[in-house]
């Protein structure tokens, strides 16, 4: 997947799937089943660090994610997420940065917010980093929000993310994630971009969709959100495996002869 395929698959309606990965292991399942679009999401500071917000992920951190994706992915898209004030304090701050994830391996940055970014997407579309942006629920404004809440339910909020919208595809993003907003304006959205729009709790419009791995696999079970649709059940498998495991090596069951070296 590379970005004019981002392009096709908007003209040919063929659905973008993305999904977060954050080491190794999993850059190879997402690949292995046919996912071709990596997300290295700064959700690692919920979902991997176990912080509550993803305001302190850092971007050496990011970095060191980044590179480890991207090392183990061989033709998929790896996008890395620009961490909160990696880009908004300045735009030379904003350039350098981005710069860095394509240094450590990504093919594009994401970074939130709507036309006060324009210029930040600019400048790095004239340098050749490509941009994903990203509208609606932006969790790097999570406190200017008052919570996780869904955006754009209001008349005068679905315009301005519509103007948003428009504005970041003009600066020269390449697709736009729409996060958390009503189904009906993320259609709308999709309607009047020629680039795609990627959905997280946004509808089934939208040109393709994505999902953390955690909350995909089952794994994570705080925070959920309404959006996320558990296709699998880890987080109860793992825990039954590991009880077992200790029940066994408690009863001496394991390691048993097969699992011995003689
Ligand atoms: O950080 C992240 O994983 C994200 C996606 C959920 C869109 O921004």
């Amino acid at each position: 997947m590379t970005v004019p395929d981002l392009q096709r698959c908007k003209r040919d309606r063929k659905k973008v799937i993305v999904v977060t990965a954050y080491d190794a292991l999993f850059a190879r399942l997402l690949e292995q089943a046919g996912i071709e679009v990596m997300l290295v999401g700064d959700s690692l500071g919920v979902v991997v660090q176990g912080k509550s917000n993803t305001l302190s992920v850092t971007m050496e951190e990011m970095l060191y994610h980044t590179k480890i994706v991207a090392g183990a992915a061989r033709e998929s898209m790896v996008v890395g997420d620009m961490p909160f004030m990696s880009y908004q304090a300045s735009r030379e701050d904003a350039l350098r940065n981005a710069a860095r994830f394509l240094q450590a391996g990504a093919h594009a940055v994401k970074l939130e917010g709507g036309a006060a970014m324009a210029e930040r997407i600019e400048a790095m579309t004239a340098v050749g980093i490509p941009v994903f942006g990203h509208l609606g629920m932006t969790p790097q404004s999570v406190h200017q929000y008052g919570g996780y809440k869904v955006q754009g339910k209001s008349a005068e909020g679905a315009k301005r993310l519509v103007s948003d919208a428009t504005a970041l595809q003009d600066a020269g993003a390449v697709a736009v994630v729409l996060e958390a907003m009503p189904a009906s304006l993320a259609k709308t959205i999709t309607e009047q971009l020629t680039i795609p729009t990627i959905g997280i709790g946004a509808g089934p419009h939208c040109d393709g969709q994505v999902l953390v791995v955690y909350d995909l696999l089952g794994l994570f079970d705080e925070l959920v959100p309404k959006f996320v649709k558990p296709y699998a059940h880890l987080r109860a498998d793992a825990l039954q495996a590991l009880r077992r495991y200790k029940e066994e090596v408690e009863q001496g069951k394991f390691p048993s002869d097969s699992e011995s070296y003689h």
